[in-house]
């Protein structure tokens, strides 16, 4: 699995004192929120004797207190308290812990598969701080048979944007793609051939700018205009996160900039929202079916893609090769099948 920050959940959803369970990279973990408001992921199973945390575990002061034999383990990994009489800390027992960064309403974890720390950092993301934008009440969230490497090149794959989901998309007025150090961004603008609310409004120009940071976070930054002058401003934010090698759990949330007022603002974004799951589902079945394809046959149109696969490399240790495990076992399975 790509070494990178992956969301782990939301921030409104982990209130001081809360504890979570979760399944992610292959892993039991455990997710709780400090009583002065921390959050913190362990290791699930307790270094004692493997009880699992997040099944009874109890948050308490800056820790967590298990529920086998009631040893608590402090923020920092470390055993605070053991109940037997007369009986001290070993100091050199920790617990492990996970790297944590909370920002932009969401909680991330750094999954490094030599449990390395982290050598970049998410931003912060304007959208998700102050009053100018609407947040849609729908979201996109569905496990997924799929490697976190497919589900991210889907993005880079322009081809597939007007068969599989029917863009309707006139000339292309401008294009170009960057990387900077671990981020990748491709920025597009076309001429809109669309019906409905592009047509009440005047809209003829879709600018978008696609922003890559690693393989858990990917960004849509979309701009409507209509002669030049941008008329919505959207937000599509997909945090995918690697379940193990093969599965993955997809999530987007979208957001719009205040257009007129409140509710109208509302009522559009969760029209802009439902269109944009609708699409993502169809991704999904694809994900949930497709193999990886070590050197498919491209055109020279869709550069982006072999573009893609070298930066990713970028985020896997080097003894790890990009994709191949999760395509050996997905061809095995299917030959098992038959
Ligand atoms: S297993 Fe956790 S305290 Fe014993
Ligand atoms: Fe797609």
């Amino acid at each position: 699995m790509p070494n990178s920050w992956y969301r782990v959940g939301f921030s409104k959803d982990l209130r001081p004192g809360e504890v979570k369970a979760l399944r992610y990279f292959d892993k039991d973990l455990v997710l709780f929120r400090t009583e002065s408001g921390e959050a913190c992921i362990f290791d699930a199973h307790c270094r004692h004797l493997g009880a699992h945390l997040g099944h009874g575990g109890e948050v308490k002061g800056e820790g967590i207190q298990c529920p086998y034999h009631g040893w608590i383990w402090e923020k920092n990994g470390s055993c605070n308290y053991v109940p037997y009489p007369h009986t001290g800390c070993n100091p050199n027992v920790k617990i492990g812990k996970w790297p944590v960064a909370e920002l932009n309403g969401t909680i991330f974890t750094y999954y490094h598969s030599e449990g390395k720390a982290p050598t970049w950092e998410m931003p912060q993301f304007p959208e998700f701080y102050g009053g100018e934008w609407v947040s849609a009440v729908q979201m996109y969230k569905r496990n997924v048979k799929c490697s976190i490497q497919e589900i991210a090149e889907n993005n880079s794959d322009t081809a597939h944007f007007s068969h599989l989901h029917g863009a309707r998309f006139g000339k292309v007025l401008s294009e170009s793609l960057e990387l900077d150090g671990l981020l990748r961004t491709h920025i597009a603008a076309y001429e809109v051939q669309v019906p409905m609310i592009s047509k009440l409004l005047g809209i003829n120009e879709f600018h978008t700018t696609y922003q890559q940071y690693g393989l858990g976070c990917n960004r849509n930054l979309v701009a409507l205009k209509a002669n030049g002058k941008t008329v919505l401003e959207w937000r599509l934010v997909c945090m995918h996160t690697p379940i193990d090698k093969e599965n993955a759990e997809a999530l987007c949330v979208t957001k719009l900039k205040k257009f007129i007022n409140v509710p109208i603002t509302r009522l559009i974004v969760e029209l802009l929202t439902k269109k944009a799951c609708e699409e993502v589902d169809k991704d999904a079945m694809v994900w949930d079916h497709k193999i990886f394809l070590e050197n498919p046959p491209l055109y020279k149109e869709e550069h982006s893609i072999n573009q893609f696969r070298e930066w990713v490399r970028h985020f896997y240790t080097e003894s790890e090769e990009p994709e191949q495990q999760a395509t050996i076992s997905r061809a095995s399975a299917t030959a098992n099948k038959n």
